[in-house]
């Protein structure tokens, strides 16, 4: 019996790690024990996804909640050690980029245990992004490499990670949305805000780049206004998006727009049925690049740059200088010349967890 340890901590970790469960569980001589960091916390943020998505309740919750990056990270790691010291497992597996992927990877590795990313290789270049440290370090400790598009093997070849360590087994975030897509499907969340498919956009706004710098966030919502003349807005907000606005004094700017509309974060279906019904969506965010790209939804990236390069070449997402007039010329470029719908990239096509689990399921003990 191979024990594997696996490690989710924030909302985009769960939408990866329920399909590895799912299909771990399905093999004879894997066994998995589920770890909840608690770096996000807020019922909107974890709990809602463990319900939709299926998600054995976690073996044990570390409940390390917020913190700066180095108290936050560094309390991951004290309260983890006890964990693996006590379980034993033969394997720890992290997926994508947050701290607690980082945190939990570099604890197993130095009590000598066996530790796989999943979603490696993914470089933005841009070491200004905590995510990019993140998967850097991630990447360069661990024994398995689980990676999701053709430029994370180009990555890490060029980093000299040795072949043997890489496996391209495809993306398990697309795992997720293949198999939920019926579901979403008669989510009432457009009934909910008023909303007529395809006639309306979806926002969605979190890194500190676009929200902690008051000039910047004003930019954006200058484009926002302009946006929302022409189609109605809906802005699920995330809660550190919203305690910026308010600090930074722009919460009656953001009331002022009438067709704009900043509820709660959503649950993972509702909000997957407010995609697949957008006429486009503009995001920080990585893991939603990928699931327009599969929904044939024109995506406007508000970043300098991307982990994902897939989703542009294979799909509908585009880069997008994060101010009025460079979001605006290219939501006028958008709406007359929509980027094809129907390319997907290589092996995303719902098996990923799936080929992961092979690879364990041939591992000797
Ligand atoms: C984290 C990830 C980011 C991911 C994002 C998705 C890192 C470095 N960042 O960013 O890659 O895209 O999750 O949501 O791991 N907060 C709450 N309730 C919660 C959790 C957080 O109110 O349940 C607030 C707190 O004020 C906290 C802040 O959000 O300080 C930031 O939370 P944190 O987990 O540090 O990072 P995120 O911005 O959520």
């Amino acid at each position: 019996m191979l024990k594997l340890m696996c490690i989710c901590g924030a909302r985009p970790n769960f939408m990866k790690i329920a399909p590895l469960m799912e299909a771990f569980g399905r093999r004879d001589g894997l066994e998995t024990y589920l770890v909840h960091t608690g770096q996000h916390y807020d019922e909107k943020l974890s709990k809602l996804f463990f319900d939709e998505l299926g998600i054995p309740k976690p073996d044990i919750n570390l409940e390390v909640g917020s913190g700066s990056h180095a108290v936050q990270t560094a309390e991951i790691m004290r309260t983890f050690e006890p964990v693996v010291l006590r379980e034993k497992p033969d394997w720890v597996i992290v997926v994508g980029d947050v701290n607690s992927t980082v945190a939990c990877s570099l604890v197993a590795v130095k009590l000598g245990i066996r530790t796989a990313h999943v979603e490696a290789g993914l470089r933005s270049f841009d070491r200004r992004m905590p995510e990019e440290i993140n998967r850097l370090l991630t990447d360069a400790i661990s024994d398995l490499l689980f990676v999701s598009e053709p430029s994370g093997l180009e990555n890490l070849k060029a980093e000299g990670v040795p072949d043997e360590k890489v496996h391209f087994c495809g993306n398990v975030m697309i795992d997720t949305l293949l198999k939920n897509r019926g579901k979403a499907a008669k989510s009432k969340v457009l009934d909910t805000f008023g909303l007529k498919p395809k006639h309306f956009a979806t926002v969605t706004l979190h890194r500190p780049s676009n929200v902690d710098v008051k000039e910047n966030l004003s930019s954006i919502l200058d484009a926002f206004e302009r946006i929302a003349a022409d189609m109605p807005i809906i802005f699920p907000m995330h809660p550190r998006t919203r305690k910026n606005i308010a600090a930074l004094g722009l919460a009656d700017r953001i009331e002022s727009i009438t067709e704009l509309k900043t509820p709660e974060p959503l649950g993972y279906l509702d909000f997957l049925k407010l995609t697949s019904e957008s006429a486009l969506v503009l995001t920080d965010s990585g893991g939603i690049q990928e699931e327009t790209t599969i929904l044939g939804v024109p995506c406007l990236t508000l970043r300098e740059n991307t982990e994902r390069p897939a989703t542009i070449t294979h799909g509908t997402n585009r880069l997008v200088d994060p101010h009025a007039d460079s979001i605006l010329a290219a939501y006028a470029d958008i709406r007359t010349n929509p980027p094809p719908a129907d390319r997907r990239p290589e092996l995303w096509d719902g098996n990923a967890a799936e080929r992961i689990a092979d690879v364990f399921g041939s591992l000797p003990n």
